[in-house]
């Protein structure tokens, strides 16, 4: 009767007093370390992700225009990827709710390239660039307007098929 009335209590002060060990010490703070380093890992910001878009947005208008399909194809996939890294990076940011009111205009693209097609293509883009600035009236940065740009930003780079200089 006694001991069964002490055992309760016997274990309770056990484990209510036992310390960490030295190597639970030691991984708690492995832990800690790691949790700081990681909040100050870099990730891209949402504004990065968005010059990467221009970017490439500029460069699809002049490959399709050249007829250039395979440099088409390229660069609205890495318009694509830039998206998704908005996704997978910037998931907390209220504005990457709407990314989703791209996907049909880039299913449009995406099916104009692989027809080969310069009129589809011409129609998407001018649908793609007033979806680019319908979010971005909708998520009050309406003051970046994106445009059909008049030239290439890079003259490094041949837009044209098969050329090498
Ligand atoms: C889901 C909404 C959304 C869509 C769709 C979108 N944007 Fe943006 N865009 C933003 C937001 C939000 C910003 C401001 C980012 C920041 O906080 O820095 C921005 C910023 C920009 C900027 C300014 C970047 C700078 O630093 O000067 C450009 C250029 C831009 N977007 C181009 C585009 C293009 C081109 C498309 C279409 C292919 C597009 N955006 C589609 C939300 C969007």
């Amino acid at each position: 009767m006694k001991s069964s009335f002490l055992l309760p209590i016997i274990l309770v002060s056990i484990f209510s007093c036992r310390q960490p060990s030295g190597h639970e010490l030691q991984l708690q703070n492995r832990i800690d370390s790691l949790e700081l380093k990681l909040s100050s890992t870099y990730k891209p910001g949402f504004g990065e992700f968005m010059s990467a878009v221009q970017s490439h947005h500029a460069k699809l208008w002049f490959a399709g225009k050249n007829e250039n399909w395979a440099l088409a194809n390229f660069e609205i996939h890495e318009i694509m990827e830039a998206l998704d890294g908005i996704t997978k990076y910037q998931s907390g940011r209220k504005e990457s709710k709407l990314l989703p009111m791209l996907d049909p205009v880039l299913d449009s693209m995406n099916n104009a390239i692989t027809q080969k097609n310069p009129l589809a293509f011409e129609k998407t883009y001018n649908l793609l660039t007033a979806t680019c600035n319908k979010c971005h009236q909708a998520t009050e940065f309406g003051f970046n307007v994106v445009k059909i740009p008049d030239q290439p930003a890079f003259s490094n780079q041949s837009f044209q098929v098969g050329k090498s200089h």
